[in-house]
């Protein structure tokens, strides 16, 4: 039978972010050397400012593990305002003590030659410890969005018009968003030995409700995680309000 996934549902957001960062760090603790799957967007950004006070606080030490973000823009350079390169050195990386770190190439001259060495690059590193997630509004994971199939390796993929008017926001306007995006494939995601999802507001109850409650279908692509064996979903009880 399928494995249920542990659902966990807090009063707050800020009680959501203390369960992840504490999965992070119970993980770094017992793996000094762990590699750590990392997210954009709004959610994970307080989950990044406790692991940046525990780090300031002496608890955490990042110098001997390594990450992968998820995903990026095509077109943006890292140094681009937008890109996630610089969302991840301005919300994470310039506060902590981690040497390596890598983003998908948005700007790649060669596209598919990128994901391939992202693919590589994660294989040579022994594979994603604890990934986080955020949830898109479709049930997007990393940019894979509503398909007829689910993805497997790293692979460029289009925007849905939903997702570009949800990532408006972090853009002068919805004509400045991307059209595509570099993003880790489900088969990626999947691999990793643990995954952390956190989804918070009522903008995510729909997409929660399907991820958890409806078939495996890559119509909502997050449902694929019902199917892995360490799998935790943290909620906030506005993301929750349709279980
Ligand atoms: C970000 C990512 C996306 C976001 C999702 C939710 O790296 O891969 O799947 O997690 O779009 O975005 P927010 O957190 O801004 O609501």
């Amino acid at each position: 039978g399928m494995k249920a996934m542990h659902v966990r549902v807090y009063d707050s957001q800020r009680q959501t972010a203390l369960a992840a960062a504490s999965l992070f760090a119970a993980k770094i603790l017992s793996k000094p050397d762990a590699v750590l799957g990392l997210a954009t967007g709004s959610t994970p950004v307080d989950t990044y400012k406790l692991l940046i006070k525990w780090h300031k606080d002496g608890m955490l030490d990042f110098s001997r593990c390594r990450s992968f973000n998820l995903d990026e823009y095509v077109g943006l350079t890292p140094g681009h305002p937008c890109s996630y390169r610089r969302f991840m050195d301005e919300e994470l990386f310039s506060h902590i003590n981690m040497k390596e770190t890598s983003v998908p190439l948005g700007s790649a001259p060669d596209l598919q030659a990128e994901t391939q060495r992202y693919d590589a690059m994660i294989e040579q590193a022994g594979g994603i410890d604890i990934q986080l997630l955020g949830l898109g509004q479709n049930g997007h994971i990393g940019f894979n969005e509503p398909d007829r199939s689910f993805s497997y390796g790293t692979q460029v993929v289009t925007l849905t018009k939903n997702t570009i008017k949800a990532n408006r926001r972090f853009f002068g306007s919805e004509e400045d968003v991307p059209r595509q995006a570099i993003s880790l494939g489900i088969g990626g995601i999947m691999k990793a030995r643990q995954i952390v999802l956190i989804a918070y507001g009522v903008s995510k109850a729909q997409a929660v409700r399907e991820m958890v409650k409806g078939p495996v279908d890559p119509v909502c692509p997050a449902s694929v995680l019902q199917l892995h064996h360490d799998a935790v979903i943290l909620l906030d009880a506005q993301a929750a309000s349709l279980l």
